[in-house]
């Protein structure tokens, strides 16, 4: 049996990473901790570019960098926002969560303490999938 979630230690992470957010243009600051099957914490922020279209944000910061390290397998995430109600993932990174989760624990949290507890497929019912998708 998997061991217990530890939300408070990702939280932390997830807090901690918001911090070091490079968002000069939307000052919308976002952190991401995601918890590998291996028990291993990746933390992610978002990080904005001049060019606006180059924004990247902290749960694909955070994936990207787990996926790097040889990480595939997740159990859950937690998003940091200064948004109340604390504000769910993006749609694109929903999608690129999906390539690597059929389902993932979700929590979204602030800085106030307001959390939310979800699931990626609760966020995103219906993902883009290769294997289902038909050729012309
Ligand atoms: N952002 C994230 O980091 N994660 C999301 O799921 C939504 C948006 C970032 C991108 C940009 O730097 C800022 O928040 C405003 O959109």
């Amino acid at each position: 049996m998997a061991a217990r979630i530890d939300w408070e230690r990702l939280t932390g992470v997830a807090l901690d990473a918001r911090k070091r957010a490079y968002a000069p243009y939307s000052r919308f600051k976002v952190g991401a901790a995601l918890l590998a099957d291996s028990g291993e914490i990746y933390g992610g922020c978002n990080v904005e570019n001049a060019s606006y279209g180059l924004c990247l944000c902290a749960e694909r910061n955070a994936l990207t960098t787990a996926v790097a390290a040889g990480q595939t397998r997740f159990r859950a995430v937690v998003v940091a926002t200064g948004a109340s109600p604390a504000s769910p993932p993006c749609g694109m990174c929903l999608q690129v969560l999906s390539e690597f989760c059929v389902d993932i624990d979700i929590l979204l949290v602030n800085p106030r303490g307001e959390q939310q507890r979800t699931k990626l497929s609760r966020l995103f019912k219906n993902p883009f999938r290769w294997k289902g998708a038909k050729p012309d």
